[in-house]
């Protein structure tokens, strides 16, 4: 048996309508048929709820979820709320949140802690600049950025990392296989310093640019254990081949 069943989440970010959401039917057909495989679509807060009732299976998530249980906190929504919205996934730290809304990693490490307790599987995502790369510390910049991130307290199968280098997502530009092995290596040997065997069971997912075309390449890597889709997993047609991608690798 495998260690890690592999994952695939569509992050729609601020994109989707209701009308939208006639494209899970397709995604949730491809993933029964391609078997061993665990797909999420996560959509903007709004749609959730609707998703839920249309997702066939899917597993619908949330791009996002306050720290706090609740409170006088104006605009934001608990993971409590998404819970009872019937949302099964939650993505924390994504980086265009690190960059538009300045998330630190406390803080996405405590938006983790709340995600995990409202029984949500909790996707930290961590990955580093162009700078940061070019300037060769591009490892040492995303484990401390782990370390930072993520909570110590977990149910196995909850907790999810994403590696995402920012230059990667939305430009086209993917990470080589060489990127990713490096990445993944690195973040692996560090879940298992700090959480032991728990740590080799946490799943890694690959996101940028993950593409039909490059998408078996990369889920092919070694610790690579799925990805999280942007720009491809908003329509079934772009996503289904990513799905089964997955499913084959
Ligand atoms: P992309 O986005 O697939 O459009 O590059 C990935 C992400 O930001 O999760």
């Amino acid at each position: 048996m495998q260690l890690r069943r592999k994952l695939v989440v569509g992050n729609w970010k601020m994109n989707g309508s209701l009308a939208q959401l006639a494209e899970l039917g397709p995604i949730a057909d491809a993933a029964r048929e391609a078997g061993g495989v665990d797909v999420g679509i996560c959509p903007p807060f709004t749609l959730i709820a609707a998703a839920v009732t249309r997702s066939g299976g899917v597993a619908i998530g949330a791009q996002d979820c306050h720290q706090a249980a609740s409170g006088a906190h104006t605009g934001c929504v608990s993971a409590a709320m998404l819970k009872e919205a019937g949302a099964k996934i939650a993505i924390v730290g994504h980086s265009e949140r690190r960059a538009d809304q300045g998330e630190t990693d406390a803080l996405v490490r405590a938006k983790a802690e709340a995600a995990l307790a409202a029984g949500l599987i909790t996707i930290v995502c961590v990955g580093e600049s162009e700078s940061q790369r070019e300037a060769g510390g591009h490892v040492r910049v995303v484990t401390d950025m782990l370390a930072g991130s993520m909570p110590d307290d977990w149910e196995e199968g909850e907790l999810v990392v994403a590696y995402e280098p920012v230059w990667a997502i939305g430009t086209g530009k993917v990470a080589t296989p060489a990127d990713v092995i490096e990445m993944h290596a690195a973040l692996r040997a560090a879940l298992v310093a700090r959480f032991g065997d728990r740590g080799g069971r946490i799943r890694i997912l690959y996101g940028g640019s993950v593409k039909a075309d490059n998408a078996a390449e990369t889920f092919r890597c070694p610790e690579v254990d799925g990805g999280l889709v942007g720009g491809a997993s908003l329509t079934a047609a772009q996503f289904v081949p990513i799905v089964e991608a997955a499913a084959g690798g």
